[in-house]
């Protein structure tokens, strides 16, 4: 790996750079990726907050005992999620759809009227929302903002963290949960150990986890680095899970990929039963053991892959605005942020971004700047170039949009690779 940039650490106060892994608690760690230092990507800001802004060193690291593709450098949650947090899953229009077939898949595989389906980070309810008409449901999710949301949609959520404590106190009000959920956020915890224990408490016997999280070999297959940030800890793939819920007596028993977020992975985990296990286990450990995500050498080139995308876009950008051109960004999500920051793109070289988010309209975005606005800005003007920093939703969005590229506007699209249609 001897490509890899030195990393310049910070002394700051609000990280730690841990040792060990976070599954197995080995010291076997290599570094595969640097994307230098950004702030955390959730951290909407305003010209009056722009001195507060830190950075945090973000880095790669690979297991070389159970595979886990993680990150070292722990930033606080206190500032990863100060203040009102931005993200809503139900801005975004497919993650709606996608949450509705997944309430729909629950209730027909696991749940019978009555049974408690308890939501690891909640969000805005866009699970729960789906099943709260014919089953009990709780969300738990600690932005107090985002909570609230679901709340208004009748989705009975507990503000905080999710913990052993809290799992104990939930089993005694409410009794055992049938379903524990939890969507891209299992990957964004840092301790594991609480998290898995806190499920296992709160299962009943014939009981399933199931938890989706964007998928290591999507990351790795499509260069997808910007889903790279400080919120988000591990990078799965089916064997380190195996790995840890084997410490825990439970078993991953069904697995699939999912086409949402770039490519995710679902898996369903029960407590070790000695029942066969899905056919799905084994096809996808196979799968992932022929693309080399077992091994050290299969990361070597990654950070070479990605550098190659971040000069192909500030050429193409810069080149772009030296002939006049107007060129904006298209959705403004977390991972976009990693993207603007790696690339060290300013106001400059991005005139604006257009987001549907209500609470990110009006800020500018961390590290780079930019300011977010409504998409309605888009009826009155024409960029020539728009970066697609929410390309999972490439074809919903191309579609969307119809209307506007035929006005001349020309969309970058640049993962997996650029590319301008
Ligand atoms: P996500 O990939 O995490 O769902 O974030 C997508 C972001 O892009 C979110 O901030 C909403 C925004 N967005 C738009 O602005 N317009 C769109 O059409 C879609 C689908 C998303
Ligand atoms: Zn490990």
């Amino acid at each position: 790996m001897g490509a890899l940039p030195a990393i310049r650490y910070n002394h700051l106060m609000n990280y730690v750079h841990k040792d060990t892994c976070r599954i197995c608690k080995g010291r076997d760690l290599t570094r595969i990726l640097s994307l230098g230092n950004h702030p955390p990507v959730d951290n909407f800001t305003d010209v009056e907050h722009l001195k507060n802004e830190k950075r945090y060193p973000l880095n790669v690291y690979f297991c070389g005992t159970c595979n886990l593709v993680q990150l070292l450098d722990v930033v606080s949650e206190e500032e990863l999620f100060h203040g009102e947090y931005a993200y809503f899953s139900s801005a975004s229009k497919p993650l709606v759809e996608h949450f509705r077939s997944y309430a729909d898949d629950l209730a027909r595989e696991q749940l019978k009227d009555d049974d408690l389906v308890v939501d690891i980070g909640s969000n805005d309810g866009i699970l729960l929302q789906h099943l709260a008409h014919r089953y009990r449901v709780l969300g738990i999710e600690p932005s107090a903002n985002v909570a609230e949301a679901a709340r208004k949609k009748g989705v009975e959520t507990l503000d905080g963290f999710f913990t052993v404590d809290m799992a104990k106190k939930m089993v005694e009000k409410y009794g055992k949960a049938k379903v524990v959920a939890a969507n891209n956020v299992f990957a964004h915890i840092d301790d594991l150990d609480e998290i898995v224990q806190g499920v296992k408490e709160l299962l009943s016997e014939d009981g399933v986890f199931v938890s989706e999280s964007h998928y290591l070999l999507d990351l790795i297959e499509r260069r997808e680095f910007d889903t790279v940030y400080h919120e988000h800890l591990c990078y799965y793939s089916v064997k380190p899970l195996q790995h840890l819920f084997k410490r825990f007596g439970m078993e991953v028993f069904d697995v699939g990929r999912v086409d949402v977020h770039g490519g995710s992975i679902r898996v369903y985990v029960r407590l070790a039963s000695g029942k066969p296990l899905k056919n799905s286990v084994r096809v996808l450990c196979a799968l992932e053991e022929k693309a080399g995500l077992y091994t050290l050498e299969r990361f070597s080139g990654f950070q070479k892959d990605v550098e190659v995308i971040r000069d192909k876009l500030v050429s193409l950008i810069r080149g772009f605005r030296k002939e006049g051109k107007i060129v904006t960004a298209y959705g403004a999500p977390a991972k976009g942020n990693t993207l603007l920051n790696f690339c060290g793109f300013t106001p400059d070289d991005l005139k604006y971004v257009t987001d549907t988010t209500p609470h990110k309209i009006g800020l500018l975005t961390p590290g780079s700047h930019i300011p977010v606005v409504s998409p309605d800005i888009l009826k009155s003007e024409t960029p020539d170039y728009i970066l697609l920093l929410a390309w999972n939703y490439r074809n919903f969005i191309l579609e969307k949009e119809k209307e506007l590229r035929s006005r001349g506007a020309k969309f970058i699209i640049p993962i997996p690779e650029v590319e301008i249609v």
